[in-house]
């Protein structure tokens, strides 16, 4: 058993033909592909949440602090990525560098950040596409917007939009990319908007206190606030940026692309973060921006109501994108586990006209258009940062793991000052763990658990690997 869960993958594999996917991306292509996955609830929504109630005006500290910590989980991802590859993302690293056991925790830590932050986007942006309803006169009746939990019958629009996004990934990756690609200029251009107005209208008093609610706190409710709490949550507006990992197999040069593809989206995404968070504290007061859309809130406080609506219907645009890439990372990732036989065999198989995994795909939308439906996921964008920060922490110890014993292994990019970034990535994204509610903690113990009945009772005996190694051994 112990040799079991410890077995390693090869680093270089090559599989049968009907299970490649088609390499049609660029490097551009995957730098947008990360800013589509990157900006989004986060900077559009988590900002104002987590100034109003964590951070205060030093919510730009926030984004800096967790910028710093993805910075180093990037460098790393994007090392692993050039010399690992593969579509799995953490997942198939994990598999080389620490074997079976850790990489299927990897992956079902993955289907719990990728899969959850879907249905929250996608309830974010129900919430901005009914305001825009009401605003033409075309409301929807309420009972059909909101959450069984929260007094409708189902949250229609969250769901419709997820299915909607499944035919589009069905279609194939290259029109995915291309939608994706416009989307991401609409959302660059809303943010334009917001900056060209807001810088000529800040108020510096409104800076003042910048750091009401101190570093950090536990509040009697179990709670926390402050500074590094603040960083823990927007972190969520980071989430994303390792989707472009999940690339890997359809990118023409992905040795050299991915790495430029991780690295250029994040560096511009967190440009873009300090420039918004420090002009949306510095129009209004923090204590205004507790509400679902801050940013076009603010506008309309300072008198721009044309440019609110506008940018009120550039972040639908920019959720859109944020939804499609995770969506498309999730059914990656799913499918390599599938490939590697730890899930079902169902789902690895390509349709031969699109080239896509068509049945993960369905199957995700499903279970995603169910959950935005029927539940209100506001407290778990905890869940899916906790997550996340667990897959970023091994994938840093994944370089210094495999430095070590795969010393000669090719590495187009190698992360610098190994080990001294890797082990800082460990230390920043742990201790942004460490900032999240006991009870986060609690509901991700149990998905955890979840996964390792799975894979006990499933995927240890239906490993890919585990059948070559027994045949090996038989011959
Ligand atoms: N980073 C993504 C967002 O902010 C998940 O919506």
């Amino acid at each position: 058993m112990t040799m079991q869960i410890f077995r390693t993958k090869k680093v270089t594999s090559e599989d049968p033909i009907e299970h490649r996917l088609r390499k049609c991306l660029s490097a551009w292509d995957l730098a947008f592909l990360g800013v589509g996955a990157i900006i989004g609830t986060g900077i559009f929504v988590l900002t104002g949440i987590a100034a109003a109630t964590q951070s205060g005006p030093a919510v730009v500290l926030s984004f800096i602090l967790a910028g710093i910590a993805c910075t180093f989980a990037a460098l790393a991802y994007a090392e692993l990525a050039s010399a690992v590859g593969g579509c799995g993302s953490a997942y198939g690293y994990s598999y080389a560098a620490f074997g079976e056991l850790v990489a299927w925790i990897i992956g079902w830590d993955l289907l719990l950040e990728y899969g959850i932050s879907v249905a929250a986007v996608a309830n974010g942006w129900s919430g901005y596409f009914c305001n825009a309803l009401v605003a033409i006169g075309l409301p929807l009746p309420e009972a059909l917007t909101k959450a069984p939990k929260l007094g409708g019958y189902i949250n229609l629009p969250a769901s419709l939009i997820i299915l909607g996004l499944m035919g589009l990934l069905i279609m194939g990756t290259k029109q995915s990319a291309r939608v994706n690609n416009a989307m991401v200029l609409v959302k660059l251009l809303t943010i334009s908007v917001f900056v060209l107005i807001a810088v000529f209208n800040v108020n510096p008093e409104n800076w003042h206190p910048f750091m009401p609610f101190g570093w950090f706190q536990t509040l009697p409710d179990g709670k926390t606030t402050g500074v590094l709490a603040g960083a823990s949550i927007v972190f969520f507006a980071y989430v994303g940026f390792d989707a472009v990992s999940t690339a890997t197999e359809e990118a023409r040069d992905p040795q050299k692309d991915i790495p430029f593809g991780i690295v250029a989206s994040l560096t511009f995404c967190t440009l873009i973060y300090i420039l918004v968070a420090g002009l949306l504290t510095g129009v209004v007061p923090y204590t205004d921006l507790n509400v679902s859309s801050p940013v076009a809130h603010a506008l309309n406080l300072i008198g721009f109501k044309g440019a609110s609506a506008m940018v009120s219907t550039g972040v639908i645009a920019g959720l859109t994108t944020v939804m499609l890439v995770l969506y498309y990372g999730l059914t990656r990732i799913i499918y390599a586990m599938s490939r590697d036989g730890l899930l079902s065999s169902f789902f690895s198989e390509v349709h031969p006209v699109t080239q896509t995994p068509v049945r993960v795909i369905v199957l995700c939308g499903l279970i995603m258009s169910l959950i935005a439906g029927f539940m209100p996921l506001g407290d778990l964008a905890e869940l899916v940062n906790i997550g996340t920060l667990a897959a970023f922490v091994l994938v840093c110890f994944g370089v210094i793991m495999l430095r070590i014993t795969q010393p000669e292994l090719y590495r187009p990019f190698r992360a610098p000052f190994n080990p001294v970034f890797p082990i800082m990535g460990m230390l920043s994204c742990g201790a942004l763990m460490a900032f999240l509610p006991a009870l986060t903690w609690l509901r991700f113990g149990v998905w955890l658990l979840l996964g390792l009945i799975v894979y006990f009772a499933y995927s240890i005996r239906h490993s890919k690997l585990a059948q070559q190694q027994s045949q090996q051994h038989f011959y």
